[in-house]
Order: C-alpha cells, then sequence, then structure tokens
C-alpha cells in the first residue's frame, strides 16, 4: 500500500462513506475560496474531472490548473480522466500532485499497462466504468486498484440525473471489491444528491462524488445536507 492510499484509509475507516466534491460544478473564478469551504466542511477528497473532447464531448481542466490548486491545499486529489490517451498525459497529472488517477475502461488503449504505470508512480490506480460498461470487465484488474469508480451520469458534464439502478452496479462492484484482502474504494459519480446518496451507500459506495449539489449554493450547508441524507446507511461491516 503506497503513502497516499494510508491517506484515504486514515480517513475512511471501516463503514465511513466520504463525500468527495467534484470541482467541475465550483465556480472556477474562485477556486481557492470555494476549495476553502470545502476543507472547512470537513471533506478530504477533491475530485477533479479531466476531459479533452473526445472521449466526451467536453472540454474541462488539465494539470496546469491542478498543479495551482495543489498548491492552496492539501485535499487528496482524485484526478478523473475522461480522456482517449492518458497514456501521454500520465506523468504530467503525476507532477501536478494528483493522489490518485483513474481512467476509463473503454479507452482504446491496454488498460492494464497504463494502470501498472500509475501504481508504478506511487500513485493510487483506479478504473472507471461508463453507466454500460459491464463491472465484471475490470475482474482481472483487481489487484492493482484501488479505486473503482461508478459512473451513474454518461461522463461529460456535471448536473445530470442519477440513472436509476446505477446502485446494482455498485452492488456489484462491491462485491468484486471485497474479494482481496485490502480496501478497494467503490466509488460513484454523477447525479448524487440527498436522494441517491443514500441509495448509493446502502449498495456498498465509500466514496460519493458530487458536484452540484455540493457547489450550487451554500457549500458547507449542502456538504451537512448530504451527510444528513445518510444517516442510518452507514455500513458497519
Ligand atoms: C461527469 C463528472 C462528474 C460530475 C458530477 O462526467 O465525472 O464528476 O462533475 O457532477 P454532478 O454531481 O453534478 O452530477
Ligand atoms: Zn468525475
Amino acid at each position: 500500500m503506497n503513502k497516499n492510499q494510508k491517506k484515504v484509509d486514515n480517513e475512511t475507516g471501516i463503514g465511513r462513506i466520504l463525500i468527495a466534491p467534484s470541482l467541475l460544478s465550483a465556480n472556477f473564478a474562485c477556486l481557492r475560496e470555494d476549495i476553502k469551504e470545502v476543507e472547512a466542511a470537513g471533506c478530504r477528497i477533491l475530485h477533479l474531472d479531466v476531459m479533452d473532447g473526445h472521449f466526451v464531448p467536453n472540454l474541462t481542466i488539465g494539470p496546469v490548473v491542478i498543479e495551482s490548486i495543489r498548491s492552496v491545499t492539501d485535499l487528496y486529489f482524485d484526478v478523473h480522466l475522461m480522456i482517449e490517451d492518458p497514456g501521454s498525459y500520465l506523468k504530467a497529472f503525476a507532477g501536478s500532485g494528483a493522489d490518485g488517477i483513474t481512467i476509463h475502461q473503454e479507452i482504446d488503449a491496454d488498460c492494464m499497462k497504463l494502470l501498472k504505470e500509475i501504481k508504478g508512480m506511487g500513485i493510487d490506480v483506479g478504473i472507471s466504468l461508463r453507466p454500460k460498461t459491464q463491472v465484471d470487465l475490470i475482474e482481472p484488474m483487481l489487484d492493482l486498484l484501488d479505486r473503482i469508480l461508478i459512473m451513474s451520469v454518461e461522463p461529460g458534464f456535471g448536473g445530470q440525473s442519477f440513472i436509476p439502478g446505477s446502485e446494482e452496479k455498485v452492488v456489484a462492484a462491491r462485491r468484486l471489491a471485497e474479494r482481496v484482502d485490502r480496501e478497494i474504494i467503490v466509488a460513484i459519480d454523477g447525479g448524487i444528491n440527498i436522494e441517491s446518496a443514500p441509495l448509493a451507500a446502502r449498495a456498498g459506495a465509500t466514496e460519493l462524488i458530487a458536484g452540484s449539489a455540493v457547489f450550487k449554493g451554500n457549500i458547507g450547508d449542502n456538504i451537512i445536507s448530504l451527510r444528513k441524507s445518510l444517516a442510518g446507511s452507514n455500513r458497519v461491516d
């Protein structure tokens, strides 16, 4: 287990569920302020969405922005790469201060090779699945994974609605994760709000990624509401 994984494990503990705000819905004119509010609310993870206009029909941030915000916070950075060719940019994202890098199973590249490369850089390894991708496809990767990220919307944009039934995929991912003798985080991303968060948590997600439900309105109040919605759904196993 590398040092970054430990950082998450210390915060997670058994049975705890973390909210990971997705910066995509933040106010990009005030990133420092928004990040400080996330910290003040007690969050430990910041989810950073990178899009290339090819794998998904949208463009967002790259290593330069991540490096800039790295200098204002110690939050754990999970970098979600929605890009067709992550291999060409892994070193740049590692250098920018990523603690975890998550790539997509559906890219036209050798995922195993990329995951090994990420691990070799001392960074937590994640694989993400689009809504229509079967969870069992990642079984051969289990030994490498620190995080399985289930997309509960089509990747590309914040503010979409949670696809009903996504929690079934969380159950399947959790079942796979339990096969290895160490923690694999099961994260869910897309349309997470006070209605969908408890569904995902009860299904076995331990990291709830939320963009608009955190950043639209009062950040601190939104995070409290999300936590309240989870009351009673924390796993205690
Ligand atoms: C979508 C991104 C998500 C997005 C979530 O492709 O991966 O992380 O920011 O935003 P909400 O929570 O608004 O669906
Ligand atoms: Zn994301």
